[in-house]
């Protein structure tokens, strides 16, 4: 495997992923996703992250540990969810002379969570504090918490400007032999880019308030930030001003303030009829908007979910068809209304509509689902099995009130 250096004494190890399914446990990722750990050699050696504890990414880190021929003296541990620092563990025993360093809060994991033995020592590190390589070379620390966890801080090293952010400045997608900026395409970048939205969807969107805190943070700390090294997904190098300022218009997402002007359309349908409304209200969309405006229209269950979460994340516009099911809304929807109050996904512009068979129900569970969601909302609109002509002219004036509202 291609060695990657940030620089002569920054080493970037990292190992694509592509055998695990389900990111957290429940998210696809059919495109992979990269593991990142930074070695750091002064006079003694520092590891910035480690790894899962799955095969495959014990597999690629070792092979790239064995080829680099240095023993860890100290781990830092930005951050403890396992993907991280599930083989923290096991590679203690296997280095039992090292030294942890991490937060307050990440130290108690240390022990609590990934059961690291009390032969290990670990060190406590806030904000202000450094760890001094030698030769000139040291590791200055920045918490940032809820950057997922609590527990999560930074690590930057200044002389060559890198800074090394975990979780916060990631994407899903392996990057192969590649991994700085400056080696991929526009193209690629393009692919990535839209893999950076369903990362930073699913996985940090709940925590956009502390994202930007974050960033309010490392900006006043006047660090001369030349090298963003995330630990999932590319290097930046050439560009770290791209994906920081990507991360800040994902976090605007969230509240309202930096959303896209499009619309992102949930169809679900039993048996066609909740769609043939749809239809009507996508035509009053058109007349106010023309045929170039943004419509994507995703199939709820069928599409993946974390695609279904990164459109609509983005969109200020929000369709939601779905019939009502056993006197209430139809479940695939009830989950993602779930999804989208536990990652706060507010300030949206939204419609709901949906048919019914033998009575009603959605409607007052949508609104219960809703209400805490901050959405300006058209009044929903349900109608008994095949949509009558006199609803369809309602629903395209629904159409057009949404429109009217973006
Ligand atoms: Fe990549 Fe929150 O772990």
């Amino acid at each position: 495997m291609k060695e990657h250096f940030i620089t002569p004494y920054i080493r970037v190890l990292h190992s694509d992923i592509e055998n695990h399914p389900l990111f957290e446990g429940f998210w696809p990722i059919p495109h992979g996703v990269t593991l990142n750990s930074y070695l750091v050699k002064g006079v003694k050696t520092a590891l910035i992250d480690l790894t899962a504890d799955w095969q495959e990414a014990i597999a690629g880190f070792n092979r790239q540990m064995d080829s680099s021929g240095s023993k860890i003296d100290y781990l830092i541990l930005n951050h403890l969810e396992p993907d991280h620092a599930g083989y923290v563990a096991e590679f203690s025993k296997h280095n039992p002379d090292l030294e942890i360093l991490t937060t307050e809060k990440g130290a108690a994991l240390v022990r609590n969570f990934i059961k690291v033995p009390e032969s290990i020592k670990v060190r406590t590190v806030k904000t202000g504090d450094s760890l001094d390589l030698g030769g000139d070379i040291k590791l200055d620390f920045y918490e940032i918490p809820n950057v997922h966890w609590p527990e999560t801080m930074a690590t930057f090293e200044k002389n060559s400007g890198t800074l090394f952010s975990c979780d916060a400045f990631g994407g899903f997608g392996k990057t192969g032999e590649k991994i700085f900026d400056d080696e991929f395409t526009e193209e690629e970048h393009k692919f990535y880019e839209s893999e950076s939205l369903r990362y930073y969807a699913t996985i940090v969107a709940s925590f956009s308030t502390f994202v930007e805190k974050a960033i309010t943070k490392l900006t006043e700390a006047g660090l001369e930030i030349k090298t963003i090294a995330p630990s999932h997904g590319i290097v930046w190098r050439k560009n770290p001003e791209k994906i920081l300022q990507r991360y800040i218009r994902y976090a605007g997402y969230n509240t309202g303030k930096e959303q896209e002007d499009e619309i992102c359309v949930l169809d679900s349908t039993m048996y066609g009829n909740s769609r043939k409304g749809l239809e009507a209200v996508l035509e009053g969309i058109r007349a106010v908007k023309g045929d170039n405006y943004k419509i994507t229209i995703l199939q709820v269950p069928q599409d993946d979910l974390s695609v279904v979460l990164a459109t609509a994340y983005k969109s200020r516009g929000l369709v939601i068809s779905a019939p009502t099911y056993e006197y209430k809304l139809f479940p695939p929807t009830a989950y993602i209304l779930d999804l989208f109050n536990r990652k706060h996904f507010y300030g949206k512009k939204v419609l709901r509509i949906g048919s019914w068979g033998w009575v009603g129900g959605a409607k007052k569970e949508y609104e219960e689902r809703t209400q805490g969601l901050k959405w300006e909302q058209v009044e929903q609109y349900e109608w008994q099995g095949v949509p009558s002509e006199k609803d369809l002219e309602t629903l395209r004036e629904k159409g057009k009130e949404l429109a009217s509202l973006l």
